[in-house]
């Protein structure tokens, strides 16, 4: 598998909890490479767009206000087979089904507050990638 890109998100639980360092620190563990960063905090139109795919969902209102409720970190991680090292990095969305010593069974709070996003696919990983970070933003 070649280097690949991915979106992650350090949620407002994390953030609120000041677990920035110790959650980035598990990705770079994981041969994960910072290559763009930045601390933003969401309006509700940009929250509702990145999370657009779950508009009709049953969580979509709840996960809209939850990502609003404070500061995020939004990142680009590039690396060997990226979007899924990613994924196994931060476990199962419900902190109750994630394996031990994931993101999400150390960190998480319960399935809504889990801490970290991540995309699902080398299509969402582009077009989560554009819609958070300008082309000079992100160094490799
Ligand atoms: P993510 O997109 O954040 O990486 O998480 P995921 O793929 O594991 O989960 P997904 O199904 O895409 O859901 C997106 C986010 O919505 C919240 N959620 N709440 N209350 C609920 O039943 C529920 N289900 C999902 C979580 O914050 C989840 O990460
Ligand atoms: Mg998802």
């Amino acid at each position: 598998m070649a280097s690949e890109r991915t979106l992650s998100i350090i949620k407002p639980d994390a953030t609120e909890r000041n677990l920035t360092g110790q959650i980035i620190a598990r990705l770079e563990g994981a041969g994960l490479r910072v290559i763009a960063q930045k601390r933003v905090w969401w309006k509700k139109k940009d929250a509702k767009k990145f999370y657009d795919v779950h508009k009709d969902q049953p969580f979509y209102k709840d996960l809209v206000a939850f990502m609003t409720s404070g500061p995020i970190v939004v990142q680009v991680l590039e690396g060997e087979d990226a979007i899924a090292k990613n994924r196994e990095v931060m476990g199962a969305t419900s902190p109750v089904d994630a394996a031990p010593g994931t993101i999400r069974k150390d960190f998480g709070v319960n399935i809504e507050r889990n801490s970290a996003h991540g995309s699902d696919s080398p299509e969402t990983a582009k077009k989560e990638i554009a819609f958070l970070f300008s082309k000079k933003e992100i160094v490799g």
